[in-house]
């Protein structure tokens, strides 16, 4: 139907960096490519032809309305647009009517998304958002007349409840077929399913326009056995203003209208969510308390009102963007970091994995390890909100150090189906905490009083929880005097003490086997980097006999990875159950796996004997392929109990063997830390979107985001990816990126200069904010060199060393960085 992209097939849409925003030409693409409004608190996932839903904080608990995963066609519900005109039907968001559209565009913004279609010469453009401090997604559409005759044009709205709790509403008929509550005033169209007993909050789906009739039962909108393409009520261009008793309730507001030639006409629709007083929920018997409704809807009842919030939002965005700005000689490398990483690594901080098109948001709350390292990408943008963020999951540690692997953000309490015993999951509390000091300066963060899972009462300061995780690693060694691995490490489907052989059992929450000897090389790697990284903490602030305590145990860890972690070539990854190695030349599959180089080599064990460097060049030789680097090699291509389920994985896919691109940064950093340009770059343009452009259909997933996981070579399609959004490749490919390739890195005592940026590139030009002052930074590389000594000038004064010294600097500043011999 749509023409395809006439420069390439391939390509679905483009760029347009002046507006931010990813331009999509072709409806039909290989995946639905979708964006997130909203970013705090209240959030609407919306894919390129309108599809998704909405929700309050808990993608489970709190959902506004429906959408069915796993479904076909997919990407099914939505908020959707019916237009109807001279017989023929058709949606401004090029779904789910099938009719072919004169025109399509949909454009995804920084958080907001507009979509333009017109057919015969009726033309609509719909411009979705969350303005900012709402609890509520704005739809303001806007049609016009382009023809020369006066038209008359119908439009259907439509949106499906949820009864809000999702994972129920997915399963529990019985009951659900029998709760749907609405109500219906004006033109507003009130979801109030149990608000009769436990719920104190409602949602709604207004127009600020009064309407020529209503739906809210959903067959009576469909019609019995029809689809979202083509409902009863659209064809008959008449509603039977139903009011649903149970069953499904929907809100579907019909709105006739004449236009005449050039004329137009903008409707503001608002879907959005109440919270009452218990006490005063009622304004007449069973007729609920529409005051606080009323008062959202007055908010945006103009489109003057809402042109001025999506103005704030962009003003919002730009000013955010602005605190890092970079103009290289490759703009995909400036597009990438400017605008469309940072905007993944808010959306990530926001969300965590809990939803998007591959996460349902029934499964996953906030990840504890999965959180933690989301901050890296996102510290200079909010700080705030890292700082609140990081103590939340401090609130979940237990008192022995451990953590909760998952916790619902609506409770902020740890989920206990899940429960913990994922050995790494203590050690990014580290990270975070360092990074958010390393940032911001303020040390006040450990003097925080958190509770511990549980606790009523703080008894402890958050450095009390940095403590307890670092003894955690100390109090749970392996024969080998590595960290027992338990569950799992960051390779959540590394199972080495789960020995499943029956298939309703879950990897990641069965652990057997008495003696649970199993070791990580990764969790050992991790340990040295940021333990080291307590160690200086506590020296920081003054506990220095702590500090070297600690310190022991940091060496120690060392000299065991030294002795018992290196397999000749590489790092070794584990050692099992049975206390055999796994990821050894020794091993027949799974020979050589990536974590462990990268965190080993970033740690820098064994660098008097050369081992990073003989590590990424291993790296290099085994794992890395045309689309990245693949996390282990050769694939499993046998299923091990004692391995669990990453051998689980058909070749190539997923943690056996796929390109995992999470930990693909982690060699990225590695490479730079040894001086060598062009590998880093190379690994991290490799997964990097905006340098995928040519292989869209391919690549499949949204050409402006990362995905978690890009098909490696063993599988059927090389280069094919999957699961986009929601990973911790955005914070730790832009982390590497800025923090080790330009090398503008914070550290505790100022920000550091200290790059490794392709020879070819002479000049790189970066606008950094940091610690309230702004900074020009110009760095040179007039030699070409691969890495060398930093030269810095500050205002036109020579500076010895490559540190910005924040306390000597005020306001807005311009740096010279020469990279010299
Ligand atoms: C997923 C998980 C993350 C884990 C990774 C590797 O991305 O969210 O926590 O580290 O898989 O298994
Ligand atoms: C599965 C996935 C892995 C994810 C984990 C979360 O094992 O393969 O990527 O991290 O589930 O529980």
């Amino acid at each position: 139907m749509h023409k395809q992209h006439p420069e390439n097939e391939q390509q679905f849409g483009y760029f347009d960096d002046q507006k931010c925003e990813y331009v999509i030409t072709n409806p039909h693409t290989p995946t639905p490519w979708i964006n997130y409004l909203g970013n705090d608190g209240f959030y609407g996932l919306i894919s390129n032809t309108g599809g998704g839903y909405c929700f309050y904080r808990d993608p489970k608990f709190r959902r506004l309305t429906r959408y069915r995963y796993n479904s076909v066609p997919v990407d099914n519900g939505g908020r959707y647009f019916y237009l109807k005109s001279e017989g023929q039907t058709w949606s401004a968001t090029g779904r789910p009517v099938h009719t072919e559209l004169d025109q399509y565009s949909c454009h995804h913004g920084m958080g907001y998304s507009r979509f333009k279609a017109s057919k015969n010469a009726i033309s609509s453009q719909l411009t979705s958002f969350i303005p900012l401090n709402t609890k509520a997604e704005v739809h303001q559409l806007e049609l016009k007349n382009d023809g020369d005759t006066t038209k008359a044009v119908e439009l259907f709205s439509f949106i499906e409840w949820c009864l809000w709790n999702a994972e129920d509403d997915g399963a529990n008929f019985q009951r659900n077929l029998s709760t749907g509550e609405v109500e219906v005033e004006g033109s507003t169209i009130y979801h109030k399913t149990e608000y009769r007993e436990r719920r104190n909050h409602y949602a709604f789906y207004s127009v600020n326009h009064p309407i020529d009739g209503f739906e809210t039962d959903r067959e009576t909108f469909l019609g019995p056995y029809r689809g979202f393409e083509n409902p009863i009520a659209v064809e008959r261009g008449k509603t039977a203003n139903s009011v649903a008793r149970g069953w499904s309730p929907i809100a579907s507001h019909h709105i006739k209208c004449e236009l005449a030639p050039g004329e137009s006409k903008t409707l503001v629709f608002v879907l959005g969510y109440c919270e009452v007083e218990a006490t005063n929920k009622w304004q007449a018997p069973n007729i609920i308390n529409k005051q606080p409704a009323q008062t959202l809807q007055a908010q945006f009842d103009t489109s003057e009102k809402v042109t001025a919030e999506l103005l704030k939002l962009k003003n919002y965005w730009q000013n955010l963007l602005g605190k890092f700005v970079v103009k290289s000689p490759d703009e995909r490398f400036d597009r990438a970091l400017n605008i469309w990483n940072q905007y993944q690594n808010m959306v990530t901080f926001n969300l965590s994995r809990s939803a998007s098109f591959y996460e349902s948001g029934i499964g996953r709350g906030m990840g504890f390890r999965d959180s933690n390292q989301d901050t890296i990408g996102f510290a200079h943008m909010v700080p705030e909100k890292v700082k609140e963020r990081i103590l939340d999951l401090s609130s979940t540690q237990k008192t022995d150090g451990s953590a909760y692997h998952q916790y619902q953000p609506l409770t902020k309490k740890g989920n206990a189906n899940i429960g913990g015993n994922f050995n790494d999951d203590p050690m990014w509390m580290v990270l975070s905490t360092a990074n958010y000091i390393k940032e911001t300066g303020d040390f006040s963060i450990l003097d925080e009083m958190v509770i511990y899972d549980g606790q009523e009462q703080a008894t402890h300061n958050h450095f009390d929880h940095l403590e307890r995780a670092f003894n955690h690693v100390v109090n749970n060694l392996g024969p080998h005097g590595l960290p027992l691995i338990g569950r799992a490490d960051w390779n959540d489907c590394l199972n080495l003490n789960c020995f499943s052989e029956d298939p309703n059992e879950s990897y990641q929450t069965t652990q057997r086997g008495a003696s649970d000897v199993a070791e990580s090389v990764m969790i050992a790697g991790q340990f040295v980097l940021y333990g080291q990284e307590f160690v200086e903490i506590c020296q920081r602030i003054g506990k220095n006999e702590l500090a070297s305590k600690c310190q022991t145990h940091v060496d120690q860890m060392r000299s065991s990875v030294e002795q018992h972690g290196w397999d000749g070539e590489w790092y070794i990854r584990a050692y099992d159950a049975n206390g055999d190695k796994v990821g050894s030349n020794d091993n027949a599959e799974g020979k050589i796996f990536i974590e462990s180089q990268g965190f080993c080599a970033m740690a820098g064990i064994g660098s008097e004997q050369g081992k990073p460097l003989q590590a990424m060049n291993s790296v290099e030789k085994h794992l890395s392929s045309d689309f990245g680097i693949m996390l282990n090699q050769p694939a499993f291509t046998r299923y091990s109990k004692y391995l669990g389920e990453i051998s689980s994985y058909p070749p190539g896919y997923k943690e056996n063997a796929g390109i995992f691109c999470h930990n693909n940064p982690w060699i990225t950093i590695s490479e730079a830390m040894l001086g060598r340009p062009e590998k880093a770059f190379e690994y991290y343009s490799k997964i990097t979107p905006a340098f995928l452009q040519d292989v869209q259909k391919l690549h499949k997933t949204e050409p402006y985001v990362y995905s978690q996981m890009i098909a490696g070579n063993d599988s059927a399609n090389p280069g094919e990816a999957k699961n986009s959004w929601l990973t911790g490749t955005a914070a730790w490919n832009y982390y590497a990126a800025t923090q080790y390739i330009l090398g503008i890195r914070p550290d505790y005592d100022g920000l550091l200069i200290d790059p490794c940026i392709l020879p070819s590139w002479k000049s790189v030009a970066i606008t950094r904010e940091f610690r309230g002052a702004n900074y020009q930074i110009e760095l040179r590389n007039p030699s070409g060199l691969k890495k060398g000594k930093v030269e810095l000038t500050i205002d036109g004064v020579k500076v010895a060393g490559n540190l910005i010294d924040p306390k000597r600097f005020g306001a807005k500043h311009t740096v010279v960085a020469e990279i010299v011999a």
